[in-house]
C-alpha cells in the first residue's frame, strides 16, 4: 500500500486527513474518537481567552449544498481547555488547538496557556463581531498576529484563511511573511436562509457559514491559487466527504486534508479511514507516491 504518513506543515502524521476545527472539537473524548477512528490529526473547536456563550440560536440549520452556522465561536476559554486537549493527545495523533482573539496579544495569549502540537489560528470566522475574518481580510492583521504567536511558542503555527475576500492569495502570502508553517483553506462562505411564511432568517444571528459538498468547487479554487503563490504547505478544507474530493484538492496543491461537515453523513467517524484506504489505493492504481501527486493540476497547462 502507498505510505501516506510525512510532514504536513511541520508536524509528523500517519496519514494526512485531519478532523477540522469546529466539529466534534469540543471534548478531548471526541478528538481522540476521531484519532482512534483514523483521523491523521486533529483540530480543536476554536477557543479564546475568555469563556462565551455563542450566538443565540438557531445556531446551525441544513440548507441544499451543506450547513449553514452561526456557533458565534462559543468556548469555555483556554484557561478551561488542556485537559480535552490532553484527552484528544491519548489517541496517540497530534492535536491541533485553533485559537481566535481580537489582537495579537489576545492570540499570543492563548497561545502562550495552552500546550499542544500546533496552533491553528482562526482569522476566518465570518459571523463573530471582533474576530475571525473581521480582522482576518486584511493582510496587515494576517502577518502582525501570525508574527506575534510565532514568536511567542514553540510549535508549528497554521492560519486558517477566509474565502469572503477578492484575493485569498494576498492572504495567504502575508501569513507566509508573518512565519506560518500552512495556511489551511478555506473556512466558511457568508450565507443566508430565510423563512419564507415568517418571513424571518432562519439563524439566530440572521446569516452564517456555509460550509459541506455546495463549498468544495470554491475551496478547490483557493487551494489552487494559494498553492500557486506561497511555498509554504496548504492544507485544503471545505466540502471534503470521500476520497475523490480529498484526492481532488491534493492535485489541487493541498497537502493534507480536512474533514468536517461530512462527519454527519451517514458514516460518521469512519469517514477518516475510508478516504485514506481510498487514496492508498488510488495512489497504488496510478503508482505514484503521495508527494507526486501534490500540485499536479498546475503541470497541466
Ligand atoms: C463558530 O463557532 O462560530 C464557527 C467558527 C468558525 O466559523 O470559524
Amino acid at each position: 500500500m502507498a505510505t501516506l504518513s510525512g510532514d504536513v506543515g511541520g508536524i509528523w502524521m500517519d496519514n494526512p486527513v485531519m478532523l477540522a476545527a469546529g466539529i466534534l472539537g469540543t471534548t478531548g473524548a471526541s478528538l481522540k474518537r476521531a484519532v482512534l477512528s483514523g483521523a491523521g490529526a486533529v483540530v480543536t473547536k476554536s477557543v479564546g481567552v475568555a469563556e462565551r456563550e455563542g450566538h443565540r440560536g438557531p445556531a446551525v440549520v441544513q440548507v441544499e449544498g451543506g450547513l449553514l452556522n452561526a456557533m458565534g465561536l462559543p468556548n469555555p476559554s483556554y484557561r478551561h481547555f488542556q485537559e480535552e486537549i490532553d484527552i484528544g493527545r491519548d489517541g496517540g495523533a497530534p492535536v491541533i488547538a485553533s485559537i481566535f482573539g481580537s489582537s495579537p496579544a489576545e492570540f499570543v495569549e492563548v497561545a502562550r496557556g495552552l500546550d499542544a502540537d500546533g496552533f491553528e489560528l482562526n482569522l476566518s470566522c465570518p459571523h463573530a463581531e471582533r474576530y475571525g475574518a473581521e480582522i482576518g481580510c486584511e493582510v496587515y492583521n494576517v502577518e502582525a498576529i501570525t508574527r506575534a504567536v510565532k514568536e511567542s511558542s514553540s510549535v508549528p503555527v497554521w492560519v486558517k484563511l477566509t474565502p469572503n475576500v477578492a484575493e485569498i492569495s494576498a492572504l495567504g502570502l502575508a501569513a507566509e511573511r508573518g512565519g506560518a508553517d500552512a495556511i489551511v483553506a478555506i473556512n466558511t462562505l457568508r450565507a443566508m436562509a430565510i423563512d419564507v411564511e415568517s418571513c424571518r432568517p432562519i439563524l439566530g444571528n440572521r446569516f452564517g457559514g456555509l460550509s459541506g459538498p455546495a463549498i468544495k468547487p470554491v475551496a478547490v479554487k483557493c487551494v489552487y491559487d494559494l498553492a500557486g503563490a506561497v511555498k509554504i504547505p496548504v492544507i485544503g478544507v471545505g466540502g471534503v466527504s470521500s476520497w475523490e474530493d480529498a484526492c481532488e484538492m491534493i492535485i489541487a496543491g493541498a497537502r493534507g486534508v480536512q474533514v468536517g461537515t461530512a462527519l454527519g453523513n451517514a458514516e460518521g467517524y469512519g469517514i477518516f479511514r475510508s478516504i485514506s484506504e481510498g487514496l492508498s489505493i488510488y495512489l497504488d492504481r496510478k503508482d505514484m507516491a503521495l508527494q507526486e501527486l501534490v500540485g499536479a493540476a498546475r503541470r497541466f497547462p
